[in-house]
């Protein structure tokens, strides 16, 4: 059995944890920085690069502690670390960390796609699952819909031709006032609105894969210009039912076009949103297939993800070379 120590630094948390072979996470630590980052109404690289230059250090410790295993020469068979997509920065402090801890404890380390990562998150707490997976992975830097044929091997469908959807809940809450992130906020407020309440657009509405959201936060700037006095719970609803009719229609087409999938994923931040976990339940069980849903510490960023994803790709394909360096725009279709 393999037992992996996985470091994620690509945004604003610092994560390490411990995972073996069987996906049996032993710890997950997890310290954010975020709130650093709040008065800017989004993350500031160079904070969260300082950030996480002093919390790797304890971090890592805790998640050895955590695991039962010695800090100093922990019986770790390898180190897993995202090396991309992210901030340059963050990702190169992982990196580094990740690189000195493979030498000084003399084990192999391997570079993880961070992407590649959220998708073994479901996997993490139903290893039970059955293959092919349809996967709407959406986060604040990324939407897209993945089939996946098996662990590790996956075909991306579509993807925002814009802005990702966690990024457009973001522009939407500052325009509205509210505090970073906004997903939450506004998904909290929706809860006390009427979804129709603003009449907003259903973008990219055509027979393909693709999502697009920079319109729909334009369309709630100019209704909200229009309608000062429209409530913000109404705001909220009417932009969340937006966003999930647009992803849920996707996901739907998805279930039509590809008969053989056996279950619908949702992975990534915006996995954590209510109207899109209750519609893709609904989904799910219109077209007869599993519905996984992640613990929202799953959906949002974390490092035994990452634990996940480096066993499957030490196994597959080794380790990576100590010559490894970030890649800040490191496409999910371009893992091998
Ligand atoms: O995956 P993640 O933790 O970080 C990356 O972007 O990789 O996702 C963070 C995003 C933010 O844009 C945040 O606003 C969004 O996920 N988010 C939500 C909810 N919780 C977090 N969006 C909608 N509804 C939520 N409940
Ligand atoms: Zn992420």
């Amino acid at each position: 059995m393999t037992l992996a120590l996985a470091i994620e630094t690509s945004c604003d948390d610092t994560a390490a944890a411990v995972v073996d072979s069987q996906l049996h996470v032993h710890s997950s630590v997890i310290e954010s920085s975020i709130d650093q980052h709040r008065a800017f109404g989004g993350v500031v690289p160079e904070l969260a690069g300082r950030a996480h230059l002093t919390t790797i250090g304890p971090v890592v410790r805790r998640a050895l502690e955590n695991a039962d295993l010695d800090p100093h020469r922990p019986a770790i068979d390898v180190v897993a670390v995202t090396s991309g997509p992210g901030l340059i920065g963050s990702l190169l402090i992982g990196l580094s960390a990740a690189k000195a801890y493979a030498l000084a404890w003399e084990v192999p380390f391997v570079g993880v796609n961070h992407l590649e990562g959220h998708l073994f998150a479901p996997l993490l707490e139903r290893p039970d699952l059955r293959w092919p997976l349809v996967t709407l992975l959406v986060s604040g830097g990324h939407s897209m819909i993945v089939l996946q044929h098996g662990p590790g091997r996956h075909e991306v469908l579509g993807e925002t031709i814009d802005d990702a959807a966690g990024e457009a809940y973001d522009k939407v809450a500052r325009w509205l006032g509210l505090a970073y992130p906004g997903g939450p906020e506004i998904d909290r407020l929706a809860a006390q609105g009427t979804p129709g309440a603003l009449k907003l657009p259903v973008s990219m509405t055509g027979d393909n894969f693709d999502f697009s959201f920079s319109g729909l936060k334009t369309a709630v700037v100019r209704a909200t210009e229009k309608n000062p006095d429209v409530a913000l719970a109404d705001v909220a609803a009417s932009f969340q039912a937006a966003v999930a009719e647009q992803l849920l229609r996707k996901l739907r087409r998805t279930l039509e076009t590809h008969s053989d999938v056996e279950g619908v994923a949702l992975a990534g931040g915006v996995a954590a949103n209510s109207a899109l976990r209750r519609g893709v339940e609904a989904l799910a069980s219109d077209f007869g297939v599993v519905s996984l849903l992640p613990s929202l510490a799953m959906c949002t960023d974390n490092a035994a993800m990452i634990a996940a994803a480096g066993i499957y790709r030490f196994e597959h394909d080794g380790p990576s070379d100590l010559t490894l360096s970030a890649c800040p725009n490191w496409a999910l279709a371009d893992v091998l």
